[in-house]
């Protein structure tokens, strides 16, 4: 039987912008996550360099920091069976063309950038980036 797990998502700076917080928020609970933590904040930085420090030899590094930290995101904490994968199969492939019908990156987003959406990767990952937005206190 497989266990419920935790990841992290962020709805970021262009979907925010748009106006799209409602709607991704709305796919999220259709699909089966129960929300254990979400807050609206802008990204630093030295937050966004730190991250996304997995990318910093990328050639598009400098442009996702700015891309990150250009406004308002709101950050949360998902719990579902099988979360991880499940989000990122919701959230759809990273470039939107490519993304499938439905997905909030084929809904959403406008770029390979502009994507609209993030989610942990693995188990790790969904680990360290919940700890680098979130408190044990801010979960429920
Ligand atoms: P994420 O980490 O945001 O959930 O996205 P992902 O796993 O699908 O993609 P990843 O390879 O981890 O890339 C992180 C974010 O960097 C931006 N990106 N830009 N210009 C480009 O070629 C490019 N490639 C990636 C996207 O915002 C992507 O989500
Ligand atoms: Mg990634």
């Amino acid at each position: 039987m497989s266990q419920r797990e935790r990841t992290f998502a962020i709805i970021k700076p262009d979907a925010v912008a748009a106006g799209h917080i409602g709607e991704i928020i709305t796919q999220m609970e259709r699909n089966g996550f129960k929300i254990v933590g979400m807050r609206m904040r802008r990204i630093t930085e030295q937050e966004a360099r730190g991250f996304y420090e997995v990318h910093k030899e990328r050639p598009f590094y400098a442009d996702l920091v700015k891309f990150m930290t250009e406004g308002p995101v709101v950050v949360l904490a998902l719990e579902r069976e099988n979360a991880i994968a499940k989000w990122r199969e919701v959230m759809g492939a990273t470039d939107p063309k490519k993304a499938e019908p439905g997905t909030i990156r084929k809904l959403f987003g406008s770029s390979i950038e502009r994507n609209a959406s993030h989610g942990s990767d693995g188990p790790a990952t969904a680990e360290t980036e919940l700890g680098f937005f979130f408190s044990t206190a801010d979960l429920m």
